[in-house]
């Protein structure tokens, strides 16, 4: 049995597809370098301590009495917690977290610190590792029911199921993930964060997918997937312009596939810039700090721009020119492998 080992989970960044996944949608994503790592120490008992090096703060628990908590600390129990229900064997261990992405970015640090968590204690006791898509699962309910954020399911997917050089189309509701093949010729995708933090559960975020839920009820389909355009005007607002963003989206991510496949970089930068009006206008999730974010990035040459992941502040992402000089702060992403573990 290894007594240490280290888990990585990357962040994602979505190229296409946003506020899809919890309406069995579509949606383009792929693991990069940054994420969260825990490193797990066998303890010989049951206690887990956990160290949360970032923040210079610590938590302790038996893993026989695991009760709720707030802000970092949810997330470790909330991933102790749901193995076990799952019915793991877990092991007593120390537990130290480190990250190399700011929280509230909009870049996932949530589901990189869940999927590094999960694959730390799993490994740790020694435990079989469920497949991948049962993990995302399981991460997803950390979320969902131990810190309150009702996110989807595009953040874990993406943090476990990521490739090098890909990014992924994932369905939603067949919960298929395809390879697509990531070449973008003489252009790059920078993010640039645009300072003002988010928290899902304390945002706007449980409320749109309130209105999603509605929206669908009041067409009578099971998930707005089955709805159209056509259907969608016949709702009242603000429910009809949440309905049009998610089912236009979703004939974005299958037009960007297909720009990406042919490598026509600048119909792929007109689809960001449609997916941007579209979460600004219908989906009401942009703010001014994000605005300038974006313009920035047009001002310095982006073909395409908008707001990434769930809104309410957090990062913009571009397609800009090789050659052109990205604003200042902007980082250049490319997909990496999904999340690993080694022992040592
Ligand atoms: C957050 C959530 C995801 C997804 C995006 C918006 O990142 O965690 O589940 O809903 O927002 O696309």
């Amino acid at each position: 049995m290894p007594s240490h080992v280290t888990a990585f989970g990357p962040v994602r960044v979505n190229l296409i597809g946003e506020h899809t996944d919890y309406n069995q949608g579509l949606a383009l994503p792929f693991a990069i370098a940054a994420g969260v790592t825990v490193e797990a120490q066998l303890r010989g008992d049951r206690r887990i301590e956990a160290a949360a090096r970032d923040v210079g703060e610590r938590d302790g628990f038996e893993l026989d009495r695991v009760e709720p908590a707030e802000g970092w600390r949810a997330f470790v129990r909330g991933a102790a917690g749901e193995l076990l229900s799952a019915g793991v064997e877990l092991a007593g261990a120390s537990l130290s977290i480190s990250g190399s992405v700011p929280c509230g970015a909009g870049l996932s640090s949530s589901a990189a610190l869940e999927v590094a968590l999960v694959l730390a204690l799993l490994a740790v006791a020694d435990a079989p590792q469920p497949e991948r898509l049962e993990l995302a699962k399981l991460c997803s309910r950390i979320e969902n029911d131990w810190v309150g954020a009702q996110t989807g399911l595009l953040d874990q997917i993406a943090s476990l199921c990521g490739e090098a050089e890909r990014a992924m189309e994932i369905d939603f509701r067949t919960l298929e993930v395809r390879p697509v093949a990531f070449e973008l010729g003489e252009f790059k995708l920078v993010t640039l964060d645009s300072g003002e933090k988010h928290t899902h559960a304390g945002s706007g975020y449980n409320q749109r997918r309130a209105e999603c839920a509605e929206a669908a009820e009041r067409l009578g389909v099971a998930s707005l997937r089955d709805a159209t355009l056509e259907m969608t005007e016949g709702l009242p607002d603000p429910l009809s312009a949440r309905a049009r963003h998610v089912v236009s989206e979703n004939g974005r991510v299958r037009a960007a596939v297909a720009a990406l496949e042919r490598g026509n970089m600048e119909e792929l930068g007109r689809l960001l810039d449609a997916s941007h009006a579209s979460l600004r206008d219908w989906y009401e999730v942009s703010t001014p700090a994000v605005e300038d974010v974006v313009a920035r990035c047009k001002r310095a040459g982006a073909v395409g721009a908008r707001i990434m992941g769930g809104g309410f502040g957090g990062s913009v992402l571009a397609l800009m020119p090789g050659d052109a000089a990205a604003p200042s702060g902007a980082v250049e992403v490319r997909p990496g492998p999904g999340a690993r573990v080694s022992a040592s």
